[in-house]
Formats: C-alpha cells, sequence, structure tokens
C-alpha cells in the first residue's frame, strides 16, 4: 500500500505523519514514512540544492529536473523495495507535487512535465494521494506562524499558490478513484481522525 499525501503550503501535512505512523504501527502495521525531495541521501543533497534562497536564478526547468532526479532515486532505493516486501510506505509529498507546482505553478507545458514525471517513477501511482486542502492565504499565514522551514519554495508570489491549489482540484477531479480530499482548513485533531479513518477503511 502505497499512500501520499499533497498539500499547498501550510496545510499540515508534515505535522500529521507521524502521529498517523504511531497508530498505525499500533494496529500492527508495517509503515515507511518519507518525504520528498529527500528521502535518500542523494534525493536530501538535491533538496538543499532546490531549497537554497541563493539560488535565485533556478529556471523552472531545472527545478522540475531537479525535483525528477531525487524522485527517480526514491523510487528506486525506497519505495519500490519496501513496498515488495509489503510495507506500507506513507510520503509526505510526490509526483502530484511536480504537476501543482512546476505544472501549473510554474506554468510549464502540462503534457512535456507529465512525460518526465513518468520516466523518474517508473509508472508507479500511490493506492491513495490524500490532498489536505486549504485556502492559500490561511495556509501561508499558518506556515509563517508556525515557524517551519523557509525555503526558495516558499519565496514565490501568492498567484503561484493559486495556481498550485487550482492543480490540486483539477487533478482530484480527473482521477477521483486515487484522491481523497479533507478539509485542513478544520481543527488539527479532525484532520488527524479523518486521516486515520480513510487510511484504515482503504486498508481493509
Ligand atoms: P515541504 O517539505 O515543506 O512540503 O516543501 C517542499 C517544497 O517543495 C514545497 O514548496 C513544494 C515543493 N515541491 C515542488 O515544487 N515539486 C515537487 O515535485 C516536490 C516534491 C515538492
Amino acid at each position: 500500500m502505497f499512500i501520499t499525501l499533497e498539500g499547498p503550503e501550510g496545510s499540515g501535512k508534515t505535522s500529521h505523519i507521524p502521529p498517523l505512523v504511531e497508530y498505525l504501527r499500533e494496529k500492527g502495521y508495517t509503515v515507511f514514512p518519507t518525504r520528498e525531495p529527500g528521502g535518500t541521501s542523494i534525493g536530501e543533497q538535491i533538496r538543499e540544492v532546490i531549497h537554497d534562497l541563493k539560488n535565485v536564478e533556478m529556471h523552472p526547468r531545472t527545478e522540475t529536473l531537479l525535483y525528477q532526479a531525487a524522485r527517480a532515486q526514491i523510487v528506486e532505493q525506497v519505495f519500490k523495495p519496501r513496498l515488495q516486501m509489503g510495507e506500507i510506505v506513507i510520503s509526505d509529498r510526490y509526483y502530484d507535487s511536480t504537476i501543482a507546482y512546476q505544472g501549473y505553478g510554474h506554468q510549464q507545458d502540462l503534457e512535456q512535465v507529465r512525460s518526465l514525471v513518468k520516466y523518474a517513477t517508473g509508472g508507479l501511482v500511490p493506492n491513495l494521494t490524500v490532498l489536505l486542502d486549504v485556502d492559500v492565504e490561511e495556509g501561508l499565514g499558518r506556515k509563517k506562524q508556525n515557524g517551519a522551514e523557509w525555503n526558495r519554495m516558499d519565496a514565490q508570489d501568492i498567484e503561484f499558490y493559486r495556481r498550485v491549489r487550482i492543480g490540486y482540484l483539477e487533478m482530484v477531479k480527473v482521477e477521483p478513484n486515487r484522491w481523497v480530499v479533507v478539509d485542513a482548513g478544520q481543527a488539527w485533531d479532525e484532520v488527524q481522525e479523518e486521516l486515520k479513518r480513510l487510511i484504515v477503511e482503504k486498508l481493509k
């Protein structure tokens, strides 16, 4: 079972994963949490290059390719072997982030982005993708408040994040069987309960 969490800035994705993993482990599942970009030594090094605030000159195509380089590594080194062993892999972001941020956000050609993503993933698609959906202004406000990592991808203009959110919502419409939308504007506990419920349901 391969589960991915997606969402715009400040959706709270990252804070929901550790308690979710603990809950599933208590239920006896073997769960492997990870994140993108990163999750491997090579991927974490690429993450630093992409997110470094110094790299202001980075072109969107460079950015798109770097995300795919990190992704190809995590797919082969982590996702495929763990899934083959029957583990539940939960990833904080996966290729839908590229479609949302580089495709919709940076307005790169969607067909080209999709084919790059397919190349990077070797066609590995999640069984379940949860969109933690939150209003753009609210999400950015939360992110500033909670002192989370502030990186180059957080320095885009507001319209960029609006396009990202629209992109996610369009992807949900195209593949409603893979996606579940959770309203991340609710209280944190309610979001956590909903995540637990829907993942357990899917595992059945
Ligand atoms: P996060 O770890 O705080 O979610 O930060 C990751 C940032 O990287 C976030 O702004 C989204 C961005 N991102 C992309 O733009 N494309 C991608 O393919 C991935 C995985 C992340």
